[in-house]
């Protein structure tokens, strides 16, 4: 059962429980690195939340157990009530490396997503046309992706992602290697694809304000071996706009900032 999501008749999609889960590598010659410390999370169906920390703390490893990449240590996680066992489909995933085909055009990207679903040719063509034309680039399915920008990969990796409707979509600071105008234009466009797919979103950044603009709630972690030190919820409307921030939007910022510059958070 669904808990809070069942009470209140919302469907049971996409719900993330994370139970005292933690990870330790063994590094070779048989170091043990403690990459996430015991983590305790439930994250809402189609909620969108980020994960902010210093650099090592382990958010990308506790995106990667979600993910079933990497596996648990210690603890479980469960999405919908089934715990991970590995590689899920039903979870998607977009990188700051946007991990495109480069001999496959934009649109070949696309498709080869929907290579393992049993529907026509003609269907696949027509969802992976809808899914471009989503994220803004129809009349680029034709392009390679070392003919694209930045920006305009990061939504082929988008539109990739969301044609195959994930529950969950998972992405490791997806915008960090664009220009502020660019990341500016992507937060729209998946803000927009995010609400058109209700997919539950776990999204890291080093960027505050990023986190601030996009999310339901920020989960902030201590430095290495991370957990969870804080949670905001972000009580601001969307759209939110970064030439347009209240008061509570700046105390906000601020008290993350203050969070992240506590001893053994200088790595940021
Ligand atoms: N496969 C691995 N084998 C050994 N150690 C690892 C492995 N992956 C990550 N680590 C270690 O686990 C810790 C957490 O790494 P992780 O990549 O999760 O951090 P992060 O918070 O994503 O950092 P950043 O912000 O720099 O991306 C680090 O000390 C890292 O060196
Ligand atoms: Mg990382």
């Amino acid at each position: 059962m669904c808990g809070p999501a069942q009470a209140t008749k919302t469907p049971c999609v996409g719900r993330i429980h994370i139970k005292n889960a933690a990870v330790t590598f063994t590094a070779p010659g048989g170091k043990k690195i403690e990459a996430l410390a015991p983590t305790d999370l439930v994250i809402e169906p189609g909620s969108f939340i980020s994960l902010i920390g210093p650099s090592g703390c382990g958010k990308s490893t506790l995106l990667n157990v979600v993910g079933g990449f990497v596996p648990l240590s210690e603890g479980s996680i469960e999405l919908d009530d089934v715990p991970v066992m590995g590689i899920n489909p039903d979870v998607g995933v977009v990188f700051q490396q946007y991990g495109l085909f480069p001999w496959f055009t934009a649109l070949g990207n696309v498709l080869f997503a929907l290579k393992r679903f049993k529907i026509s040719k003609e269907e696949r063509l027509d969802r992976a046309h809808a899914a471009l034309k989503e994220v803004g680039l129809d009349g680029r399915e034709s392009t390679f992706p070392g003919q694209l920008s930045g920006g305009m990969r990061q939504r082929v990796a988008l539109a990739r992602t969301f044609v195959t409707s994930p529950k969950v979509l998972l992405m490791d600071e997806p915008f960090g290697a664009l220009d502020a105008q660019t990341r500016v234009v992507m937060h729209d466009i998946l803000l927009r694809v995010w609400d058109a797919h209700k997919a539950t979103v776990i999204f890291v950044t080093h960027d505050v304000d990023e986190a601030l603009i996009l999310s339901d709630k920020a989960h902030i972690m201590s430095a290495g071996p991370g957990r969870i030190i804080e949670t905001m919820e972000i009580p601001h409307e969307r759209p939110r706009h970064i030439d347009n921030i209240d008061e509570q939007f700046l105390k906000n910022r601020n008290h993350i900032i203050k969070l992240l510059r506590q001893p053994g958070a200088e790595k940021l």
